[in-house]
Parts: structure tokens; sequence; C-alpha cells
């Protein structure tokens, strides 16, 4: 396995290879979500890169972004062991070498949910992806449907922009307690991992009312609403049904649907979601 630090370098990296090149890029901290994206990646691709680099221009503030979790030595053996071809490993300054003036904000898909509690964040997640991919240039690239949103901004620049690279949405993991896996959960206390269990359940009751029949997105996020308020020091920020292409709010499920949930536990920002059909 390579771990290449400068653009330079995994430039060339992907100048010798030939045949799929699958992408899988992350943050480190890594974990089984993480891996089961490098997994597929591994079965559909003739070679893996994977990046971790902590994006310094998707993060609100200063202070979310220093205490990001790294495990670096962790993290490498990892993707060894999975049989990773190579990791893109750049520093902030490697990566932005001094300034990048240049910004891509897809508009509509990112003034709301994450993107209206965290401004400016997927503009900066969509400059370090397209920069990845203009570095690596994958065939296939992997992202996990627990960050939905950014899937569904990520296909639409993909799209806009004609990138020639496919996006690959793979399932959410979890632990056994229903928890959607995140690099952050490992900072919870544990009267707050108890705390952040009431986010899956609730999604587990909107899936079980949509299985009976109930369609009424007032009632559905009136009842999970209610679940949520349940669990100590558990404080909501959205729990919205929105419409799958356009992320707009929905009266009715009545087309394919995801379920959003933001809340916010021992400092910790969590997210989790569902994909709903009625039909
Ligand atoms: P990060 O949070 O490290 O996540 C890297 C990828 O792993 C993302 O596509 C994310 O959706 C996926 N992932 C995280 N938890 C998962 C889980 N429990 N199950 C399945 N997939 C999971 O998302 C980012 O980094 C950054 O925004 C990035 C795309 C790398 C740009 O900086």
């Amino acid at each position: 396995m390579q771990v290449i630090r400068t653009r330079r370098d995994i430039r060339n990296w992907r100048s010798e290879v030939s045949g799929w090149v699958g992408l899988v890029p992350t943050m480190g901290a890594l974990h089984a979500g993480h891996m089961s994206l490098v997994d597929v990646a591994g079965q559909e691709n003739d070679h893996i890169c994977v990046s971790i680099f902590v994006n310094p221009r998707q993060f609100g503030s200063k202070s979310d972004f220093a205490t990001y979790p790294r495990t670096t030595d962790e993290d490498l053996s990892m993707l060894q062991d999975a049989g990773v071809d190579a990791v893109f490993m750049p520093d902030a300054g490697e990566m932005y070498a001094g300034s990048a003036r240049t910004s891509i904000h897809v508009a509509d898909l990112t003034d709301r949910l994450e993107g209206a509690s965290r401004p400016g964040h997927f503009d900066g997640v969509c400059l370090v992806v397209s920069k990845l991919f203009n570095l690596v240039q994958p065939d296939h690239a992997y992202f996990g449907w627990k960050d939905a949103q950014q899937v569904r901004v990520i296909q639409q620049m993909v799209d806009d922009l004609d990138m020639p690279v496919q996006i690959r949405p793979m399932p959410t993991v979890r632990d056994d307690d229903g928890l959607a896996l995140s690099s952050r959960n490992c900072g919870l206390t544990i009267s707050g991992r108890e705390s952040a269990r009431h986010i899956p359940a609730a999604l587990e009751l909107v899936e079980q009312a949509v299985r009976n029949g109930e369609f009424s997105v007032d009632l559905i996020r009136r009842r999970a609403i209610e679940h949520l308020s349940g669990a100590e020091d558990l404080e909501v920020d959205y729990v919205q049904i929105v419409d799958l292409e356009s992320l707009q709010p929905l009266d009715r499920i009545d087309r394919p649907a995801l379920v959003l949930i933001a809340a916010i536990c021992d400092d910790i920002r969590l997210i989790d979601n569902l994909l709903v059909s009625s039909v």
C-alpha cells in the first residue's frame, strides 16, 4: 500500500495504474461504515484509493475542526488489511497550496437541513471532492447514505459539471444498538449514547408508521419528535421529511422520501436518516 502525501505523487500514481479505479473519500477516524465503502470499491474496481483529509473548508468552527478525531496509525493498518492500493493523505497546505479562490456552490439543495445549520459546509465539501476527483480521476466514487444530503449534492455537482465519475451510494452501517456508525460517536458519554439511541429508534417508528399506511408528514413528524423528547440531554435540531430528489419538505409521503434527523448530544452533532416510500 502506498501512502501518498502530495498532489504530484497522486497524479503519478494514477498515471501508472490501468483498469478501473475506485475512490473512497474520508476524513479518517475510520470505522466499519467507511470500511464497507472500501470493501465494495475493492469488489468493483482494479485499484482502490482512499483519501484521508480533514478538510478545514467544510468546518464551521475552528474548534470543531481542531477536535475532530484523528487516528492515522489505526486507519492505515485497517486500510492495509483491506487491500487498499493507495492512501492519499495531503496536509491542508498541500491540498489548497495557499489560496483557493474558486468555490463550488450547488444551489437549492444546500440551503436547508445540514446546510442551514452549517453555512458554507457543502461548498467546502464540493470543493474538496471535486479536487479529489481531478487528482485521482476515479471511475467510481463511494459515499455513504448516512450523509444523504451530501450524496444528493455531490451527484448534482457531478451531473451539472459533467464530471466523468460514477457516484456509488452505499447503505448506512449501524452498531448493534441501531446507532449509525460515526467518527464522532467515540466522544459520547454512556448516558449520551443512551440518548443518541433514540435517533434510530425514532426512524424505526417512522418506518413502522409508513408501513402501516400512515402518510401524513405532520403526524409522523410529531410522533418522531415526541419519541426524541424522551431522551435526556438530546437537543433536536431538525426532523424533516423531504422529497428524495429536491430535498423539499413534503406534506404527504406519496413518493420516495427521506426522513432526516439531526440532534446534538454531549456537544456532538449526530445525523441519521431513512429512505421511505409509500408504494
Ligand atoms: P467522513 O465523515 O469521514 O465520511 C466518509 C464517507 O463515509 C462518507 O461518504 C460517509 O457518508 C461515509 N460514512 C460515514 N459513516 C457511515 C456509516 N455509518 N455507514 C456507511 N457510510 C458511512 O463525509 C465525509 O467524510 C466528508 O464530507 C468527505 C466526503 C470526505 C469530504 O471531505
